[in-house]
């Protein structure tokens, strides 16, 4: 495995460590915060992938009491909350007591949330497992859960103490999770880094999904998620502007995810919804916001062949658009997008109507068939 030397950037205020050392700041910040009882969040993976490496690189997270949950998005209901928090009561955690998410961004989402909602708001950390976790959701405070299949809908902006990044966790990430990761490091080159979008767009994907696993490309990846997340997040911790421009692709995107959760057959990856998702709102960025055709064609090109087709039928789509309108992110009963006027230029808060989104989803089967 590659040396990485740990690396710190701090995101408002909440430090990221980055690197093969990060066991040790755990330690470090474990023994200076003196909690009252430690719990470890995992779900089944993580606990027979990651929590071994992580107990074994510790001194302080030995006596650590571990809550495992089921994995997947179904974890993220109120339901399972609330059976975690009765754990934490009958395992005695405390207002000091620390929780240490250890998962994918179920579990950080999950466990952010159970953080901020216990005894009025407990210290957390993530240490994230994930591709997704590790470039984008253990960044930014962001915690929630789902209600039925409309995702994301209850929770606090709440961040964590601490991020621990160790990359060598990505090497039991399975190659579909690979690819659903790197939906949101696409997203973040697109929203902000135009070389960074071409460096991707130029590489032999398949190889780096499905071949040897190379640590050197993936940790530059998650530095440079994590970098462009940090300059989004701590202008605009609570999305009030700025931030918005993290959703592109999303609107749609948590839309064909929630509709493939009640859907027969494997339920849609966030990433892979992401992907989808960036491929309508790049086709409304041509017709709204004058992103050049080329352009168009060029993203949506990459996307549809790194990504699996999700082909909508007549009534799938009359679902979906229904699931876009309850999105959160409408304001005034309006649905705002985050579209591009070019690669790495966003354009925040453009409202599309309901037959420019059903012609974004239109195209997107036509773009995936063809
Ligand atoms: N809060 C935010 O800012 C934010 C940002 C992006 C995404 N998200 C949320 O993140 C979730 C998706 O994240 P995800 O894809 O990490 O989901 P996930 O947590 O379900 O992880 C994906 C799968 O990989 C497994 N896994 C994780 N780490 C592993 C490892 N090292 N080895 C083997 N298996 C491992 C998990 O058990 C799971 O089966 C969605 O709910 C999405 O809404 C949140």
């Amino acid at each position: 495995m590659m040396r990485i030397p740990n690396r710190t950037v701090t995101v408002n205020r909440t430090p990221i460590y980055i690197g093969n050392q990060v066991f040790t700041e755990v330690d470090k910040f474990v023994r200076n915060l003196h909690p009252a009882g430690i719990f470890i969040l995992t779900d089944l993976n993580t606990k027979h992938y990651c929590l071994p490496l992580l107990l074994e690189h510790s001194v302080t997270l030995k006596k650590a009491s571990v809550i495992c949950t089921d994995g997947g998005e179904a974890a993220k209901s109120i339901e399972n909350a609330t059976k975690i928090w009765i754990d934490l009561l009958h395992a005695g955690a405390e207002r000091s007591s620390l929780i240490i998410n250890l998962g994918g961004g179920v579990v950080s989402d999950l466990g952010g949330f159970i953080a901020a909602g216990f005894k009025r708001g407990i210290t957390y950390i993530n240490v994230p497992t994930s591709l997704i976790g590790q470039a984008d959701a253990s960044i930014g405070g962001k915690t929630g859960i789902n209600v039925g299949n409309l995702k994301n809908q209850v929770g606090f902006i709440y961040p964590a103490a601490g991020v621990f990044i160790f990359p060598g966790f990505l090497q039991s990430l399975p190659a579909d999770h690979l690819r659903s990761g790197l939906a949101e490091i696409i997203k973040s080159a697109l929203i902000g880094n135009e070389k960074l979008w071409h460096r991707i767009s130029r590489q032999q994907l398949q190889g780096l999904l499905s071949g040897p696993f190379d640590s050197g490309f993936w940790v530059r990846m998650v530095l440079e998620a994590v970098q462009q997340k940090n300059k989004v997040v701590m202008h605009d911790l609570h999305e009030r502007k700025k931030r918005k421009m993290l959703n592109f692709g999303h609107t749609i995107g948590h839309a064909l995810e929630g509709f493939s959760m009640n859907s027969p057959g494997q339920p849609l990856l966030h990433g892979d919804a992401v992907a989808a998702g960036m491929i309508c709102a790049t086709y409304l960025s041509h017709l709204k916001t004058g992103l050049p055709l080329a352009d168009m064609e060029a993203i949506v090109g990459f996307l549809r062949t790194v990504f699996p087709p999700f082909p909508l039928d007549g009534d799938s789509l009359t679902k979906v658009s229904e699931l876009i309108k309850q999105d959160k992110k409408q304001q005034n009963r309006k649905v705002q997008f985050t579209l591009l006027s070019k690669p790495g230029k966003p354009v925040i808060n453009v409202t599309c109507v309901k037959e420019e989104i059903c012609d974004a989803l239109m195209f997107y089967n036509v773009s995936i068939s063809s």
